[in-house]
């Protein structure tokens, strides 16, 4: 949902935020712009399109400046054009303003701007904020970080911003509220990003800005961070961290493409999933960030999982996991639902919230809910450092290291993966589960990397399906019990990115409506691997074919029956029923891939897309 970026220092300003912004273009992509500190005024450059047209558009400009700031918009209020693209500027020319987030007041600030006289240049809710903040600094005569401090306590909504004015052509004003902004902090420069990509290349010295920060970045005097939430707006000392992030994790290493990249990373981000978390004899699983809370899980009435997309679906997997594993009951909530729905909520109840950003304006807005209901909140993610794993109370990383790919692959194994260990801790601790099944999942999950790796072989047999698929208008996924999440992810991938519409169903619902789409011309897409369920979905499997429906199955290895059956088959590694989840994903991320690849998609940046959701 947009990506900042802003430098001030001696080096040359223009490359660094367009690295920047290539980095960050994965939060959204459909316009890009940069403001420029030039002699003592500011040059602004946008363009529609991707961060490559900004810079195709400025080869013949002059792009020299030690400050500036940059933006690649994600559009929410105004449509995808030049006028909209930020940064946007004050009536005098003075500041210019880069934001990430929603105002949700805009439009009430922006009448009351206009009937003073003000006139606007774009539609987006941004605009107001530029023209607020100049308005109070001229008005109260103040400087301009005070000013935006009183003209933020006027505004609803989210933002972060980063803010150049011709006054002090070296400094930049940053104010953050629910979305995300970090300082890195150089030798005499600053480096400013929504995330460490801009950021790791220069310097790991980083501070994370809080909500309600505001901060004067200047290479005269030291970082000055107040809150607005602070009534004596007392300077904090800013707290230095270490960014956890290196230069190679967010390259392309080779491959083609990140989404390429990070489906083949699986093996290894599972294994540093697992890492550390189950002792040598492999006789205790242990989830370091959790075990504060390992009681009060045990003694949970309920766990109440919410999330979006992706996490959603690990969620789903995480609720068969939990219940048969630990049996504590355990409801899966999309969390834009669910913080609407006035939900009834307990002091016993553990909400777990699942992001691999940790930024999803919805999944963060459950974490609230469920704290202000009293209920023990519990955070699964990825990125170090986010908003998610700062509000929750404890949680546990996914290790898979930065996902850039819009479209999330080894985000889903990963929180597969931890929610596996999670579910089998408690459950030993509990006593729920039984020391041959534990120790026959345990092995099976060690034996999951490896897994991936003989699946990852069968690339081309899948670019060969694909070939069909990419041909076909529609598409439905069909699996049963834990593999029913598996199918919606499979359909979420394949039409993410593809733009193929496609539908997950549990094989059983076909006959209660979807049945009617069965023609000639429908592939189905089938997890039909060794589980309890086999010969119902092989019944499920005869009625699509009497209705002439295409059969791609995914069986376990040696499988006759389906296979049999089949236009296409994958054949993947026999696999525990409870952990089927992690690798049966894996086929249906590289069909989805390739089908996007023939059909001619950027993969990686699919059409009105963002990876990171932090607008409602
Ligand atoms: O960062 P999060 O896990 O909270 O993101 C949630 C969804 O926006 C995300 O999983 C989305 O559905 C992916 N693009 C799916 O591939």
């Amino acid at each position: 949902m947009c990506g900042i970026v802003a430098y001030t220092g001696s080096n040359e300003a223009y490359p660094i935020l367009m690295k920047g912004l290539h980095r960050l273009e994965y939060r959204g992509y459909d316009s890009a712009g940069v403001a420029l500190m030039q002699s003592g005024s500011i040059t602004l450059y946008k363009k529609r399109g991707k961060v490559s047209d900004l810079e195709d558009y400025c080869l013949t400009k002059d792009t020299s400046a030690h400050a500036g700031i940059a933006h690649t918009r994600w559009a929410t209020h105004g449509e995808p054009n030049e006028q909209n693209a930020h940064p946007h500027l004050s009536e005098d020319h003075s500041l210019a303003l880069i934001h990430n987030g929603i105002i949700e007041n805009y439009l009430s600030l922006k009448k009351e701007l206009q009937n003073r006289g003000y006139v606007f240049q774009s539609d987006t809710d941004t605009e107001v904020l530029v023209h607020l903040i100049k308005e109070v600094q001229q008005k109260d005569n103040i400087p301009l970080d005070e000013a935006v401090m009183l003209a933020l306590s006027r505004v609803e909504g989210t933002y972060a911003l980063a803010i150049l004015s011709v006054d002090n052509p070296d400094q930049l004003i940053l104010a953050k509220k629910g979305s995300p902004l970090l300082i890195g902090v150089g030798d005499n420069e600053y480096f400013i990003g929504s995330d460490g990509a801009p950021i790791v290349e220069y310097t790991n010295k980083v501070v994370y800005l809080e909500d309600g920060d505001v901060a004067v970045v200047s290479l005269e005097n030291p970082l000055r961070i107040r809150n607005i939430r602070d009534e004596h707006a007392l300077l904090k000392n800013p707290h230095y961290q270490r960014l956890e992030m290196t230069l190679d994790q967010i390259e392309k290493g080779g491959f083609e493409t990140y989404m390429l990249k990070e489906i083949f990373e699986q093996p290894k981000s599972i294994r540093d999933s697992m890492r550390g978390r189950i002792n040598l004899k492999k006789e205790v699983v242990s989830l370091g960030g959790l075990i504060e809370y390992e009681q009060k899980m045990m003694n949970a009435k309920r766990f109440i999982i919410a999330a979006c997309g992706t996490s959603w679906h690990a969620g789903l997997v995480a609720e068969y996991l939990i219940e048969s594993l630990v049996r504590i009951p355990v409801e899966v909530e999309y969390a834009s639902e669910f913080r609407y729905r006035d939900p009834i909520l307990y002091e016993d109840d553990v909400l777990i919230a699942i992001s691999q950003s940790g930024e999803t304006a919805d999944t963060l807005a459950a974490v609230e809910l469920a704290k202000r209901h009293g209920a023990t909140v519990i955070g699964i993610c990825n990125v170090v450092g986010s908003t998610l794993a700062r509000e929750t109370m404890a949680g546990s990383y996914t290790h898979a290291g930065p996902e850039i790919g819009v479209a999330s692959t080894k985000a889903f194994t990963a929180q597969v993966t931890v929610l596996t260990l999670m579910a089998l801790s408690l459950a030993q601790r509990k006593g729920t589960i039984s020391k041959s099944m534990y120790h026959q999942l345990i092995n099976d999950l060690e034996s999951i990397p490896e897994k991936i790796e003989r699946i990852l072989a069968k690339e081309q047999h899948i670019q060969k399906i694909a070939q069909f698929v990419a041909t076909r208008p529609n598409a439905i996924f069909l699996g049963r019990g834990i593999n029913y999440p598996v199918a919606l992810e499979g359909a979420l991938k394949l039409k993410e990115i593809s733009y193929i519409h496609a539908e997950g169903y549990p094989a059983a619902e076909m006959k209660h409506g979807p049945i009617a789409l069965i023609d000639e011309h429908m592939p189905l897409i089938v997890i039909a691997t060794e589980q309890l369920t086999y010969d119902k979905i092989v019944s499920n499997i005869q009625e699509v074919i009497a209705r002439k429906g295409t059969i791609i199955s995914i069986v376990t290895e040696g499988d006759t029956t389906v296979k049999g059956m089949s236009k296409f088959c994958i054949e993947i590694p026999r696999t525990e029923e409870l952990l089927t989840p992690l690798v049966a994903s894996v086929p249906l991320q590289l069909l989805a891939y390739h089908v996007a690849l023939i059909r001619g998609c950027d993969v990686d940046k699919p059409r009105n897309l963002a990876k990171s959701v932090s607008v409602e």
